[in-house]
């Protein structure tokens, strides 16, 4: 396996002065700069958007929900459904009134989006309000980004086509105090045909595991409580390392961390997930009780034209593995309706696995085609309305399992951890049970960001409610 490009310290201690360069342009402005960030996407999105605000810290930025008070603007975007991007192009382009209003004010894209070269071209052609645009992998040089933008003014670029690099020492500014995302590896390696995420972000490359076992220590001692090890494929981590270690030996260690907190994960794919993995998730006490594997279609033609490199059979020998092990596992999945040339028939074996398996909960998505990814070439000639029934059926069916699997929670006592305050008024707390399942309950707010058992009183098909015990 190619080696990883590292950004070295000194690098790393470049954008810092960079940093602290733009902070003493800021301290002479009027009053402290504000800075507006906008997520799209994935946790990965998020944990990006955790360092870019913390870069933006440094700088002297405080932070806005507001575009009109932000003198610096910093859209991270997401390409992995047309949707998205519509979004982004939408709320982008109506930037332009508030460029025209405030035309110091800086305007950033960034992410997966501004890493397809058309997208970038676009911008640069179409929305020239935009002054800077930065790919995943140019992150790291936010800052000399910035810095240049307002000492020189002009546009720049960052999206030139890489394998990608690790970088540590990022400063990151957390949006939450309780449940924290560690980034454990960037990039995939599996070319799923209907996928742009390898395209967008680079090979499969791991952090050192001291690194990672520093942060999550870090977290711990700051009293966060549930902790998701992130990556696009987790299951191949440690690959690309010179040290022998999986990511089941990765699990371990962290689980091996002293401290009362929870220990979840995403992605899996199901061709690296390991019987190895499945009595690591049933020994460790702290890895939460929950799987997401996406198995994204449930007939073995289409899977293989997905090239999933498995097969719905093997799938489901490793679920029955699994719950052998860990009887009370949640179960969560991904599935694509109407990749180009899936039939009804052939889709009604995504039902038969849903039968079978009885996820959870499930995310589910209408084939979108993508430029520069194989299905976006195939034959579809499926229609949107068919297309749409079958997405209905699965809908419905897994409104049916779903609220029948929270029905059996009712007058049981979870353990679960209170993660935040209830927006609907009849509930004081939002709370997660070990396995992510939401719970409204009623209680004392005080026990926000405390594990305490929950007397679970109903359900419906998304959510649980409870009163604290
Ligand atoms: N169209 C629809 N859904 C997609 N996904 C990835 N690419 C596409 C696409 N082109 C879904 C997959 C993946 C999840 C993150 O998004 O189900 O697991
Ligand atoms: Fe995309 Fe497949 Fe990689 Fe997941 S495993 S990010 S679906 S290519």
């Amino acid at each position: 396996m190619e080696h990883t490009t590292v950004i070295s310290p000194e690098q790393i201690a470049a954008q810092l002065d960079c940093c602290q360069a733009v902070a003493r342009l800021t301290a002479q402005w009027d009053a402290q700069p504000l800075a507006f960030v906008d997520t799209y996407g994935c946790q990965q999105n998020e944990a990006d958007s955790e360092r870019i605000r913390g870069f933006l810290a440094k700088m002297g930025f405080g932070f806005t929900d507001s575009e009109e008070q932000a003198r610096i603007i910093v859209i991270n975007t997401c390409a992995i459904r047309e949707h998205a991007e519509q979004r982004v192009f939408g709320n982008v382009g109506a930037l332009v009134h508030v460029k025209r209003r405030h035309p110091d004010t800086l305007i950033c894209l960034c992410g997966c989006m501004a890493q397809q070269p058309h997208v970038a071209k676009k911008i640069r052609e179409s929305y020239r309000h935009v002054d800077l645009v930065f790919g995943p992998h140019a992150l790291w040089k936010f800052p000399e980004m910035v810095h240049g933008l307002l000492v020189q003014r002009g546009r720049t670029f960052s999206v030139d086509d890489e394998a990608g690099s690790i970088a540590e020492g990022i400063p990151v500014v957390r949006q939450d105090r309780v449940k924290a995302w560690v980034s454990i590896m960037y990039g995939c390696n599996n070319f799923c045909s209907y996928c742009i995420v390898p395209y967008v972000r680079g090979r499969e490359r791991s952090r050192r595991p001291e690194d990672i076992l520093a942060e999550v220590r870090q977290l711990v001692s700051e009293g966060y409580k549930d902790i998701t090890l992130l990556g696009q494929n987790v299951n191949s981590y440690g690959k690309d390392l010179d040290e022998p270690l999986d990511f089941s030996d990765l699990l371990e260690q962290v689980n091996a961390i002293p401290g009362d907190f929870l220990i979840r994960f995403m992605t899996s794919h199901p061709k690296d997930a390991t019987q190895k993995l499945f009595e690591t998730m049933a020994r460790c006490e702290k890895v939460a009780p929950v799987l997401h594997l996406p198995f994204q279609a449930g007939n073995d033609r289409v899977l293989k034209v997905m090239n999933r490199r498995h097969t719905r059979e093997q799938y489901l020998e490793k679920i029955k593995a699994l719950k052998a092990l860990i009887p009370d596992i949640v179960l969560t999945s991904d599935i694509i309706v109407g990749f180009p040339g899936e039939t009804t028939e052939e889709f009604e074996d995504t039902l038969r696995v849903l039968e079978e398996v009885r996820f959870d909960a499930l995310f589910t998505f209408i084939f979108s085609p993508r430029q520069g990814t194989p299905a976006a070439e195939m034959d579809d000639p499926m229609p949107r309305e068919e297309k749409l029934a079958n997405f209905n059926r699965l809908t419905a069916l897994q409104d049916q399992i779903s609220e029948e699997k929270h029905a059996a929670y009712v007058g049981k006592t979870v353990r679960c951890l209170l993660d935040g305050l209830s927006d609907d008024e009849r509930y004081d707390l939002t709370a997660r049970t070990p396995g992510n399942r939401l719970v409204r309950v009623v209680g004392d707010p005080a026990a926000l960001g405390q594990f305490r058992d929950v007397r679970i009183t109903g359900a419906n098909k998304w959510s649980l409610f409870g009163e604290l015990v």
